[in-house]
């Protein structure tokens, strides 16, 4: 039985992170309330958070830093429905935003709500499809922690060493899900990482570029 600040990863619906999930649809439309932003956005079965916004994410938009003028490029590690790169995108319209996932429902999702919010800055994608020479001033993500240690380790060494040379990233990791030894680990690899912040169950994560 989960804990209500933990969003669950495979439920009867299915995993959240399913290229292409199998359950039938059923839009609902969730309110993400921050203290300089109010975004109306479509969930559904089969993606991340389908419910309600996650507990997680909300501490990450309201504690991490909002980015600066000069973070032009940034990217959102599995997007979801797009409650981070909306955010990102609304908070520095003149940036670009990334915002990537494996999942095809959540990128659908993340499309459309970024339409809807008349946020034109949000380029939502495959992985696989960013263009190999985009490095990112900030990267913000929740990411997937329960697609298992190697597999998440293999998806931050990949982004992270995407990061511009005085590029930032922030990651919001529950405690009992391995915040701490992830950051050990990030730390150990190259990228000086160190707990930002921290409450309850959730660590918001600084990591900087590897040099
Ligand atoms: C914890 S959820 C966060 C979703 C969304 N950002 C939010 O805050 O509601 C992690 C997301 O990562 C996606 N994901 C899983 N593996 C991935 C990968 N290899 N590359 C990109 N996204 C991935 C999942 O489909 C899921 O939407």
């Amino acid at each position: 039985m989960s804990s209500p600040s933990q969003t669950p990863d495979a439920t009867p619906e299915g995993q959240y992170f399913s290229a292409a999930p199998e359950v039938d649809s059923d839009p609902r439309v969730l309110e993400l309330s921050l203290p300089d932003l109010h975004l109306r956005l479509t969930a559904d079965r089969g993606v991340f958070a389908s419910e309600q916004i996650d507990t997680g994410t909300k501490y990450l938009l309201l504690e991490a830093p909002t980015p600066p003028a000069e973070a032009k490029t940034m990217l959102d590690i599995g997007c979801g429905y797009g409650p981070i790169a909306l955010s990102l995108a609304a908070r520095q319209p003149d940036a670009t935003v990334w915002a990537i996932d494996v999942n095809e429902r959540a990128r659908r999702l993340c499309e459309a709500n970024a339409s809807d919010a008349g946020l034109s800055n949000v380029k939502v994608s495959p992985p696989a499809e960013v263009p190999d020479d985009l490095r990112f001033d900030r990267i913000y993500a929740n990411p997937p922690i329960r697609i298992g240690k190697s597999a998440l380790h293999e998806l931050l060494a990949l982004w992270l060493d995407r990061l511009a040379p005085d590029g930032v990233a922030y990651l919001v990791v529950q405690k009992h899900l391995g915040a701490d030894s992830l950051t050990r680990w990030l730390d150990e690899q190259g990228w000086p990482a160190q707990k930002l912040s921290s409450r309850k169950a959730f660590r918001i994560l600084e990591v900087k570029a590897r040099s």
